[in-house]
C-alpha cells in the first residue's frame, strides 16, 4: 500500500460491468478502487450490466450512496494532485457512444476509454460477454474496448493489464466452452510483451463456490471483492503507470 501511495499518477481504471447478477456488487468495487488505490474509475455498463446497475441500490444501499456521491462529485477522493479532472467515478453505457458521435472527427467513445484506461477490469464478466470477447465480437462499447485493447502487438503500443472476474451459474461455469473461451483470451497476450517480460497482462480472477443467487450451491459466484482488490494491488505493484 505504501508503494501505491508513492505513485505520481493516479491509476485510471476502467471497470466493465456485465449482465451477471453479481453486478449488484459493482458500486462497492468502484468505491473500493477509489478508496484503496486512489484511482479514477470509469464504470462501463454492457447492455446486460445496465439491467442490474439500479438494483444495486436495494442490495447495498451504503455503497450505492457512496458511489453516487463519487459520481456526482459530492464526495471527492483524497489526492489533491489529480491527474484527471472530474468526479472520481464516472458512469458510461453504450448509449453515450452514439449520443456523442454525429460526424467524422467526433470522438469515438470506445477508443477514448481504451486510451484513457491504464487497466481494464471486467467484474463481473458474464458468460455471454466472455464468449464475445473470446470470439472477437464487439457489438457494444464494452466489447469494442476489449477488442481494441492494447495487448502489445508489434510493440507499437505497450500492453496494458486486462483483469477478468467471471460470475455465472455453476452449469455455465462448468460448460466446456467456458474453459475454452478463457484459454483463448489468455492466448491474446502478445509474443512481444512476453519477450519484454511483461508479467500477467491478462489475469483471470477465478470465481468462488457458494450459494448462488439462483439458489444452487456451487462454483461460479463472483470472487470476493477482497480477492478482486488483492489482484488489483498485485497488478498495480508491477505495472509501470
Ligand atoms: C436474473 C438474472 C441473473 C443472471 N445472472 C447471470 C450471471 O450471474 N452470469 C451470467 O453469465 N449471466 C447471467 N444472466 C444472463 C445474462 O444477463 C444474459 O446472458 C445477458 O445477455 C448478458 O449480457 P451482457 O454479457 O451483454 O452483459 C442472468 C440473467 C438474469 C435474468
Amino acid at each position: 500500500m505504501e508503494e501505491l501511495s508513492k505513485r505520481k499518477q493516479r491509476p485510471q481504471i476502467l471497470l466493465g460491468v456485465t449482465g451477471s447478477v453479481a453486478a449488484v456488487k459493482a458500486p462497492e468495487i468502484a468505491v473500493r478502487l477509489v478508496r484503496e488505490f486512489n484511482a479514477h474509475v470509469r464504470v462501463l455498463l454492457s447492455a446486460g450490466g445496465s439491467n442490474f446497475w439500479e438494483k444495486a441500490e436495494e442490495y447495498d444501499k451504503e455503497n450505492w450512496d457512496l458511489c453516487q456521491d463519487y459520481i456526482t462529485g459530492v464526495q471527492t477522493s483524497d489526492s489533491a494532485e489529480s491527474s484527471t479532472k472530474g468526479a472520481p467515478i464516472q458512469l458510461y453505457s453504450s448509449e453515450e457512444e452514439w449520443k456523442g458521435w454525429n460526424r467524422l472527427g467526433d470522438p469515438v467513445l470506445h477508443i477514448d476509454l481504451r486510451d484513457w484506461a491504464d487497466i481494464f477490469l471486467i467484474a463481473p464478466l458474464s458468460a455471454h460477454t466472455l464468449a464475445k470477447l473470446a470470439q472477437g465480437f464487439c457489438d457494444d462499447t464494452l466489447s469494442c474496448v476489449a477488442r481494441a485493447w492494447d495487448f502489445g502487438y508489434h510493440s507499437t503500443r505497450p500492453a496494458k493489464p486486462l483483469l477478468l472476474a467471471p460470475a455465472m451459474n455453476t452449469a455455465m461455469w462448468q460448460h466446456p466452452l467456458t474453459f475454452q473461451h478463457l484459454q483463448t483470451i489468455q492466448s491474446f497476450v502478445s509474443i512481444e510483451s512476453r519477450q519484454e517480460g511483461e508479467k500477467n497482462s491478462i489475469r483471470i480472477i477465478e470465481p468462488t463456490s457458494k450459494v448462488l443467487a439462483c439458489g444452487e450451491v456451487g462454483m461460479g459466484a463472483l470472487a470476493s471483492v477482497d480477492c478482486i482488490m488483492a489482484e488489483m494491488a498485485d497488478v498495480l505493484a508491477i505495472s509501470p503507470l
